[in-house]
């Protein structure tokens, strides 16, 4: 027969709270809570906070930036891959940090990238050649620990299609 069933899933953490992460990763969580502060999101009321350890030690944030003309807003998470672009050329990050702080209800669930962003996590991830690893959180609550952001984008567009 010409044809099979495939399967794909993959393995990730779950802690019920950010007391039961690694310090170092409790940190990094914090930090992304705390970026939540910056974002401008008059619009929604939901701010999203990332931060980022590269393998050079330094740290980077970003949030969200919203604006009256809907789509121009741009997500916390590209928000922070710029500024690290742009400020630490290279740098490969090592993990990523993601936070929100729902102003309309609640922020206990822990946050999923947008489309958009798990499509420019990737191209970092490639660009560099290193995965980067994610904890994604709210203000409360379970947090995740993803241990390659391009898990979360399985059969991806990604630049082999271009050569
Ligand atoms: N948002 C992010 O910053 N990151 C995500 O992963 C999901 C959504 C922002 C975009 C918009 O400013 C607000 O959250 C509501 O969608």
């Amino acid at each position: 027969m010409g044809v099979s069933k495939e399967k794909h899933s993959f393995e990730y953490e779950e802690y019920d709270s950010i007391e039961d992460l690694p310090l170092s990763d409790a940190l990094l969580v914090k930090e992304a809570r705390k970026a939540t502060k910056l974002a401008y999101a008059p619009y929604s009321n939901f701010l999203v906070g990332a931060y980022a350890e590269l393998n050079s030690g330094k740290f980077a944030a970003g949030s969200n930036q919203e604006n009256a003309s809907y789509p121009v807003g741009i997500c916390a998470e590209r928000v922070l891959l710029a500024s690290v672009a742009q400020l630490f050329p290279n740098e490969p990050i090592k993990t990523i940090a993601i936070s929100y702080h729902n102003l309309n209800g609640t922020s206990n669930v822990p946050l999923s990238p947008c489309g958009m962003c798990r499509q420019a996590l990737q191209e970092y991830e490639s660009r560099v050649n290193q995965p980067i690893r994610l904890l994604l959180c709210g203000m409360e609550g379970k947090v995740l620990v993803i241990k390659q952001s391009s898990l979360l984008l399985p059969f991806s567009f990604n630049g082999d299609a271009l050569k």
